[in-house]
C-alpha cells in the first residue's frame, strides 16, 4: 500500500445544507494528520477539466455555519463514460492527489465505485445528501436541515389553511425516497402521507378523509416527488374531484429544502464523518462510505450504500394514521 499524501476532496450531485461543514472537516483533518488537501470544483466535471486547487486551514474559515458548497457542485455526463473517468484519472495524477473523498449521495458513489475499481485510487464517500437514502448511515449530511425546513414551511401553511378552512397538498423533494414525506408528515400534524416504499394508493387517502372528522376543514396531506399517484396537481385534481366539499390547494416546497445554514445535528455529523473520512483513508479504508449506524462510525462498501433502501419503520405510518384521528 503507497503513503497517502494528498487528499483530493469534492461534492457531487445535488448539494445539501452541511457539504460545508464536511468540507471544513476533511480540510483541516488532513491537515492535522500532516497530509496536503487539494479542492476540485464542479465534482467529477471539475476533475476532468483540471479545474483542482490546494487548500489550506484557512481556505474553510468561516463556512461551516453557510449552506450550499464552496468547491460547487454537478452532475457529470462525461464522468459515465470510460475517457471521461480515464481524462479525470490523468488530472489527478498531474496534480499529485493520491486520494479522494467523494462528498455526495448515490450518483456520486456510483461513479467513485466504478473509479476506484478502474484506477488504482483509494476513494471514501461521505454521505451528503438531503433525501437520507443510502445504506449505510442512519442519516445523510442534510437530511436534518431540510426536514427542518420544511415543517417550518408547513405550519406556516397550516396557519392559512386553517383560516380558510383549506385541504393542503404539500409536496416535498426526495427523488425516489419518501423519507423527508414521512418524517416531516409526522412533526407537521398531516392527515395523510403519500410515498413511495408505502405504496400508499390514493384510495387509502380517500378512505381517511371520508373517515376523518367532519367538522375539522383544515387538512395537510404530505406527497412524496415521483411517487404513482403522480404529483401533487394531479392529486389535488383527484382529490378534488372526489371531495368537492373541500376548498383544495397545491404547494411544492422545492429547492428551499436544499438550501439555508446547516442544523447543529448536521454540523456535527459532518464533522464526526469528515475526521473519520481521513482516518479511515490512513487506516487503509477504500471504495466505501463512511457513516453513523447508531450513532458509531461505520464504513459500507459504495456496492451496498447506493442500494437504495425502500424499509421505512412501519411505526411510523400507523403513528400517522393514529394521530390523525
Ligand atoms: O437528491 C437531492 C434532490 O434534491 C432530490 O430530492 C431531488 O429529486 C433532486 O435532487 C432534484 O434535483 P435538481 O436540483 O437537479 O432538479
Amino acid at each position: 500500500m503507497t503513503q497517502i499524501k494528498n487528499i483530493g476532496l469534492f461534492t457531487s450531485g445535488g448539494d445539501s445544507p452541511g457539504m460545508n461543514a464536511a468540507i471544513r472537516a476533511v480540510v483541516r483533518s488532513a491537515i492535522y494528520y500532516n497530509l496536503e488537501a487539494t479542492g476540485i470544483r464542479r465534482g467529477f466535471d471539475g476533475m476532468i477539466k483540471g479545474d483542482l486547487f490546494p487548500m489550506d486551514r484557512r481556505s474553510v474559515s468561516n463556512i461551516i455555519q453557510r449552506g450550499g458548497t464552496i468547491l460547487k457542485t454537478a452532475r457529470s455526463e462525461q464522468f459515465k463514460t470510460v475517457e471521461g473517468r480515464k481524462l479525470a484519472y490523468e488530472q489527478l495524477k498531474a496534480h499529485n492527489v493520491d486520494a479522494l473523498v467523494a462528498i455526495g449521495g448515490d450518483g456520486t458513489f456510483t461513479g467513485a465505485k466504478v473509479f476506484g475499481q478502474e484506477f488504482d485510487i483509494p476513494v471514501i464517500g461521505m454521505p451528503g445528501t438531503i433525501d437520507n437514502d443510502l445504506c449505510g448511515t442512519d442519516f445523510t449530511i442534510g437530511y436534518d436541515t431540510a426536514i427542518n425546513t420544511v415543517i417550518q414551511a408547513v405550519d406556516k401553511i397550516r396557519d392559512t389553511a386553517e383560516s380558510h378552512d383549506r385541504l393542503f397538498i404539500i409536496e416535498v423533494m426526495g427523488r425516489d425516497s419518501g423519507l423527508i414525506a414521512l418524517r416531516t408528515g409526522i412533526a407537521a400534524g398531516a392527515e395523510a402521507i403519500l410515498i413511495p416504499e408505502s405504496k400508499t394508493d390514493l384510495q387509502s387517502v380517500f378512505d381517511r378523509l371520508e373517515r376523518g372528522r367532519k367538522d375539522k376543514k383544515s387538512k395537510i396531506i404530505m406527497l412524496a416527488e415521483n411517487g404513482e399517484a403522480g404529483d401533487a396537481f394531479e392529486v389535488g385534481r383527484q382529490i378534488k374531484e372526489k371531495f368537492p366539499n373541500y376548498d383544495t390547494r397545491v404547494s411544492i416546497l422545492g429547492h428551499i429544502q436544499r438550501g439555508g445554514s446547516p442544523t447543529c445535528m448536521d454540523r456535527v455529523l459532518a464533522s464526526r464523518l469528515g475526521v473519520a473520512a481521513i482516518e479511515g483513508l490512513i487506516a487503509g479504508h477504500r471504495n466505501e462510505m463512511v457513516g453513523l449506524i447508531h450513532n458509531e462510525i461505520a464504513f459500507t462498501p459504495f456496492e451496498h450504500a447506493i442500494k437504495h433502501n425502500t424499509d421505512i419503520n412501519p411505526d411510523f405510518l400507523k403513528i400517522v394514521e393514529i394521530l390523525a384521528i
